[in-house]
């Protein structure tokens, strides 16, 4: 496992500019009450994107709030949504962005492209809300090419027992409210038994939550 220093202790301008973690949460309703002119990536979903290149397809991709952080050797984005008002944001976004970028309806229960024509999928905090997080990473491998990369930022129930309890109790409301998201979803089991092998993994406390980010290959 490696933790990099540098992650958390990036500089104050990248820290969200949203208050009391609100700029984490892109799902439909924060999104449509909450984002402003200034909404801006956050420092993990910038770090997630690092040195990309070839076709990357975006699962879960939101309003595109990270699509000004691919870096210029990505050949192609693929931005998939199941959200409409999203996906009309994201478009939006799009248009900005000197890199080639398609917006496509589609959810993670059957991604909508062609086997194996992926070199990357980026996904972040997307499969809290998956309602099948296995299925939804046996059409993840599906896509990548063989040895093609998963890139990862999601949040991960603790390893403390009174906050898993925690996280389970609030699920029901949390989950109303934030687009279907579990708080005490174990996000790592599934990647390892959808035959991912861990490449990169680091483990960090935001705002009090457990979070990894990592870069898992497909076998
Ligand atoms: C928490 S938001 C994260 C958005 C974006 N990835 C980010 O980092 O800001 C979760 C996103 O996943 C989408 N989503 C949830 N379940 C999905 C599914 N089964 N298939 C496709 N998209 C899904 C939602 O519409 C939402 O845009």
């Amino acid at each position: 496992m490696t933790v990099r220093p540098t992650l958390l202790s990036a500089p104050a301008d990248m820290r969200p500019a949203c208050g009391w973690g609100m700029e984490q949460f892109h799902h439909p309703r924060p999104v449509r009450f909450g984002r402003a002119e200034g909404s801006r990536p956050t420092p993990e979903r910038r770090h997630l994107m690092d040195g990309l290149t070839g076709r990357v397809l975006e699962i879960g991709a939101g309003d595109g709030v990270k699509l000004t952080c691919y870096p210029p050797g990505t050949e192609e984005i693929i931005l998939v949504d199941s959200d409409p008002f999203l996906r009309a944001t994201a478009k939006d976004v799009a248009a900005g962005v000197p890199i080639p970028v398609r917006v496509i309806d589609g959810t993670t229960a059957r991604l909508p492209v062609p086997d194996a024509s992926c070199d990357t999928v980026v996904c972040s905090l997307v499969l809290c809300c998956a309602p099948q997080a296995q299925a939804a990473l046996a059409e993840v491998r599906r896509v990548l090419r063989p040895g093609g990369r998963l890139r990862f930022y999601e949040h991960q129930r603790s390893c403390n027992p009174a906050i898993t309890l925690a996280e389970r109790l609030i699920t029901p409301a949390w989950s109303r409210m934030c687009g279907g998201c579990h708080p005490a979803h174990d996000v790592l089991a599934p990647i390892r038994a959808a035959g991912f092998v861990m490449e990169r993994l680091d483990h960090f406390s935001l705002y009090l939550v457990s979070h990894v980010l990592g870069i898992a290959r497909s076998r």
